[in-house]
């Protein structure tokens, strides 16, 4: 098939590399040119683990083409998918601009019927929206369906492989069929293609977001009881999960869930449920919850150093908001160096990819902050170090070594990776959430 990306970022990036690996031509959109440019030099400006791979064998075999021109994209493909931004507006609601304009280019550029799909996470509703957007714009006929994204920074490529379902909605057959014979190859292991209404496709995005952030902040609410009555939440974690009605997954305390888009998924069906007037206490709960989990591991600086920090200096290993990504967007890191930044403290830092995202975002704060080379360099004469994102690289370092660089042998552990007792064993002062 021929397909269009419109917005060549973390989803549509993904997307149009694995459709062009199994076989399809794709042409991938976007009108930030620095970003074409580097793409057709073969340079990836994400860092998202199998994608350069994947890029680079569907480019040479001229399956995958990157332009800035919606018109050249459009004219050459049956279906156009949808994957540009939709970030929060500061009532919550997302900001639907890239979408309308993309939508009236995309009309502007069709030569005969065209299928659009909505892949961006869009309010409940847009799939109407989008077409109404169209309509001025084109005299040919057009089907929109929403076919929501469920992939996850740093393991986007297998998700996108080997979903766990694909969900299609659209009220036509035709459209069905098209998209089940797009999706065929990577559902091959059973996993279903769910059809419904666009309106129950729209809304299964936002449920599942808003249920997965739900448990983490159900459970980092348990840390800090945690904390206060003497229990520790990995055993309690270790409890929940052999409890198959619960499940493993996302079920972790830590400093809080960021990324584009559980923060953003989470305001928007709060907006969606205040239009409607419906009471949405559970989501806009843990939305709360996760605000001050956020600043929760610098109450535990403070407890330790107190509220004046101008005399310290702290080691953040981890900025992205998880591993595996340079995703720095409503990262938890930025909240924590913010907070010990206005306390007084300077800040030595160390992420494997994501220090450039986080110095377009941050700064240095007047030179407060100094992103390093290295996760040793980022500990040389610090107070204490503080765990953030839970990179592989962090789990099993030189504990010798870090208690040499460190002015005091002091660990706040954000993510639970380290072993409290093996750690105090080794003469570290360790504090973990919920433990
Ligand atoms: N990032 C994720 O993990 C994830 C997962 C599932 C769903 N989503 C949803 O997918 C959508 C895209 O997210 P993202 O993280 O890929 O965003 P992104 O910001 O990384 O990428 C969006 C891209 O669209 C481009 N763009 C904007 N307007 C355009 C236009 N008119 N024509 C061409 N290109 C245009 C931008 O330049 C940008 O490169 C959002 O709605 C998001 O909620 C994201």
């Amino acid at each position: 098939m021929k397909i269009a990306v419109i917005g060549t970022g973390y989803v549509g990036l993904v997307a149009g590399a694995c459709f062009a690996d199994t076989g399809n031509t794709v042409y991938c959109v976007d009108n930030d040119p620095a970003k074409i440019e580097a793409l057709k030099r073969g340079e990836i400006p994400i860092y998202e683990p199998g994608l350069e791979t994947l890029v680079k064998r569907s480019t040479a075999e001229k399956r995958l083409f990157f332009t800035t021109s919606t018109e050249e994209a459009v004219t050459a493909s049956e279906i156009i998918f949808m994957a540009v931004g939709t970030p929060p507006l500061p009532n919550g609601e997302p900001d639907l601009r890239f979408l309308k304009a993309a939508s009236e280019q995309v009309a502007r550029a069709m030569t005969g019927y065209r299928l659009i799909i909505n892949k961006s996470t869009v309010p409940i509703g847009s799939h109407q929206v989008v077409a109404e957007w169209m309509k001025p714009f084109t005299k040919y006929p057009f089907d929109v369906a929403s076919n929501p994204e469920f992939l996850k920074e740093g393991t986007a490529v297998d998700d996108f492989l080997k979903p766990d379902r694909v969900v299609i909605g659209t009220d036509s057959d035709k459209v069905f069929e098209m998209m089940s014979d797009l999706y065929a190859p990577f559902v091959r292991q059973g996993n279903p293609i769910l059809r419904m209404d666009p309106v129950s496709a729209e809304m299964t995005k936002y449920a599942c977001n808003s249920f997965l952030a739900t448990r983490i902040s159900f459970m980092n609410e348990l840390s800090q009881l945690c904390e206060k009555v003497g229990g520790d939440i990995e055993l309690v974690r270790k409890g929940m999960t052999t409890d198959v009605r619960i499940g493993k997954h996302f079920l972790y305390a830590g400093v809080g869930y960021g990324g584009s888009c559980f923060p953003k998924d989470v305001q928007a069906l709060m907006a969606t449920a205040e239009r409607y007037q419906v009471p949405m206490e559970i989501v806009s709960a843990a939305e709360s919850a996760n605000a001050r989990q956020k600043k929760h591991m610098v109450s535990h600086v403070t407890a330790h150093f107190g509220k004046d920090l101008t005399a310290r200096t702290f080691a953040i290993w981890g900025l992205a908001f998880k591993p595996n990504t340079d995703d720095m967007r409503e990262a938890p890191a930025v909240t924590i160096i913010d907070e010990l930044h206005g306390l007084g403290a300077r800040i030595q830092t160390f992420d494997p990819v994501a220090s450039e995202n986080a110095r377009k975002i941050m700064g240095t704060r007047g030179e407060g902050i100094r992103y390093c080379a290295s996760a040793y360099e980022a500990l040389e004469n610090a107070d204490a170090l503080l765990v953030v994102t839970e990179w592989n690289e962090f789990r099993n370092p030189d504990f010798g070594r870090i208690k040499s660089l460190l002015r005091q042998p002091v660990i706040f552990d954000g993510r639970n990776i380290y072993d409290p007792a093996k750690l105090r064993e080794m003469g570290f002062t360790y504090r973990g959430i919920g433990r």
